[in-house]
C-alpha cells in the first residue's frame, strides 16, 4: 500500500492533548472494513480521537463505476495490517495498551467484514482484551454522541444526548430512527427502494461524473439552478415517514435520453441542483411527518441527527438546521470526516457498547445483513 493513498486525520488536535494523564479514561481499538474503506481509530471514554487512519480504495473501483466486493476484499487483506499498526502507532500505543477491541460485524459486504472481524477476533484472542461486534449502522448513529459538527460542518465539541431522532442516510441505507439509546433504535420509516446515496451515485454516474456520486453532485448542484427540472418527489404528501428515490431515478433517465450528449456544464449544474433539490424535499416532508408520529412525540427528542455519507451533502444539513428550528429542537451531525465510513465511529460505536458489558463470549459469525432494530 503506497503511503499517499492513506489519508492521515490526526483528530488528537480537536481536544488537544488533554487525554494525556487520564487514568480512568478506557482505551477502544475499532476496525471498520464493510465497504471500501480499511480503517481503524483509538478513541477513548473521554471522546477524544487519539489516532484515525482510514485507507480509501476509492480509486481502485473508480474505473468500474462503483464497488467491486472481490477487489474490495482483496484491497483489504493487504491493507488490514497496515492500518491497524499505523493506527497504534500514530497514538504511540502498543496493543498493551488497548482495553477493547471493536470492529464492524456487519451489516456490509461480508468479504470485506469478514477480514476486518477475524483481525478484531485474532488481536482480541491472543491478546485476551475484550471484543465488541459493532454494528456498522449503529457507528453511524453514535458517533454524533462522540463528536457533533455546526450544520456548515464547522467543528464543535459538543456531544448529542439520547433520545435523538435521526435520518440515516448512507450508500446503503436510510431510515428515520428514533434513537432512545445504545441498542435501542425504533424505525420511524425507511426507503422501499434505493438509498439517497445511491440516487446521489446513480444519477452521478448518468452524468459521467464518476464514482462516488455525492460529492460532485454536491459541488455542481451549488452552481445550478434548483427550478430548471421538475423531478417528481415521491411519496411527498402521502402520510407516513419512507422513502422512495427509485422515482427520481427513473426521472433522470428519461430527462437525459432527450438530450445530447455532451450535456455542457450549464446543464449539467442544473441538473444535479434540480435533482438534489428533489431528494431534499424528500427528506424534509418525511422528517416533518415523523414529528407528528406518536412515539416521537411521547419520546420528545431534543435533537434531529444527520449521520451516514449523505450526511456530508450541504444542501441536507441547511435543510434539517432549517427544519430543527421549525420544530423547536437542535440540529447536530457529526464533521465531515466522520460522516463516511470511519474507525472512529467503530472505535466510538464499541466504547458505548462495552460500557454496557455488551463484549462478545462466544464465537459470532459477521452478518451481511443486519438491522438496526435487531441488536
Ligand atoms: O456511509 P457511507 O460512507 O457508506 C455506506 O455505509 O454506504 O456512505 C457513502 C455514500 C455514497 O453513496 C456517497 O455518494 C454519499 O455517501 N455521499 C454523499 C456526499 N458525500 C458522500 N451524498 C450526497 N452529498 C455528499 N456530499
Ligand atoms: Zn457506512
Amino acid at each position: 500500500m503506497s503511503e499517499e493513498k492513506i489519508i492521515r486525520m490526526d483528530m488528537g488536535t480537536l481536544h488537544g492533548d488533554e487525554h494525556h494523564g487520564k487514568e480512568h479514561s478506557i482505551l477502544c481499538l475499532g476496525i471498520e472494513s464493510s465497504c471500501d474503506e480499511t480503517s481503524a481509530a483509538i478513541v477513548d471514554s473521554d471522546r477524544n480521537i487519539l489516532s484515525h487512519i482510514i485507507y480509501s480504495q476509492i480509486p481502485e473501483h473508480q474505473k468500474y463505476g462503483g464497488v467491486v466486493p472481490e477487489l474490495a476484499a482483496r484491497a483489504h487483506i493487504l491493507a488490514i495490517d497496515d492500518v491497524i499498526r499505523k493506527t497504534l502507532d500514530a497514538a504511540g500505543k502498543k496493543i498493551e495498551d488497548i482495553d477493547v477491541i471493536a470492529a464492524t460485524a456487519g451489516p456490509g459486504l461480508i468479504g470485506g467484514v469478514l477480514i476486518g472481524w477475524m483481525a478484531a477476533t485474532g488481536i482480541a484472542q491472543s491478546t485476551g482484551k475484550p471484543l465488541v461486534a459493532v454494528n456498522h449502522l449503529e457507528g453511524h448513529a453514535l458517533v454524533p454522541r462522540l463528536h457533533a459538527a455546526a450544520a456548515n460542518g464547522s467543528d464543535g465539541a459538543t456531544s448529542v444526548e439520547f433520545p435523538y431522532l435521526l435520518m440515516l442516510a448512507s450508500g446503503g441505507h436510510c431510515q428515520i430512527l428514533l434513537v432512545r439509546g445504545v441498542g435501542q433504535y425504533e424505525m420511524i420509516g425507511q426507503t422501499l427502494d434505493d438509498s439517497a446515496g445511491e440516487a446521489f451515485d446513480k444519477v452521478a454516474k448518468m452524468l459521467g461524473l464518476g464514482y462516488p456520486g455525492g460529492p460532485v453532485v454536491d459541488k455542481r448542484a451549488a452552481q445550478g439552478n434548483p427550478k430548471a427540472f421538475n423531478f417528481p418527489r415521491p411519496l411527498c404528501d402521502k402520510p407516513g415517514c419512507d422513502f422512495s428515490f427509485s422515482g427520481i431515478k427513473t426521472a433522470a433517465r428519461t430527462f437525459l435520453s432527450r438530450v445530447e450528449e455532451p450535456y455542457s456544464d450549464e446543464f449539467i449544474n442544473d441538473f444535479c441542483a434540480s435533482f438534489q433539490a428533489a431528494v431534499v424535499d424528500c427528506i424534509i416532508d418525511r422528517l416533518q411527518n415523523a414529528f407528528k408520529d406518536e412515539r416521537v412525540i411521547d419520546a420528545a427528542p431534543k435533537t434531529l441527527v444527520v449521520a451516514g455519507g449523505v450526511a456530508k451533502n450541504s444542501a441536507i444539513r441547511a435543510a434539517m438546521d432549517k427544519l430543527a428550528t421549525k420544530q423547536d429542537v437542535v440540529f447536530a451531525a457529526p464533521p465531515m470526516n466522520l460522516c463516511t465510513d470511519n474507525g472512529a465511529m467503530i472505535a466510538w460505536a464499541g466504547l458505548e457498547n462495552y460500557r454496557l458489558g455488551k463484549v462478545v463470549k462466544e464465537p459470532v459469525a459477521p452478518r451481511p445483513r443486519w438491522p438496526l432494530t435487531e441488536l
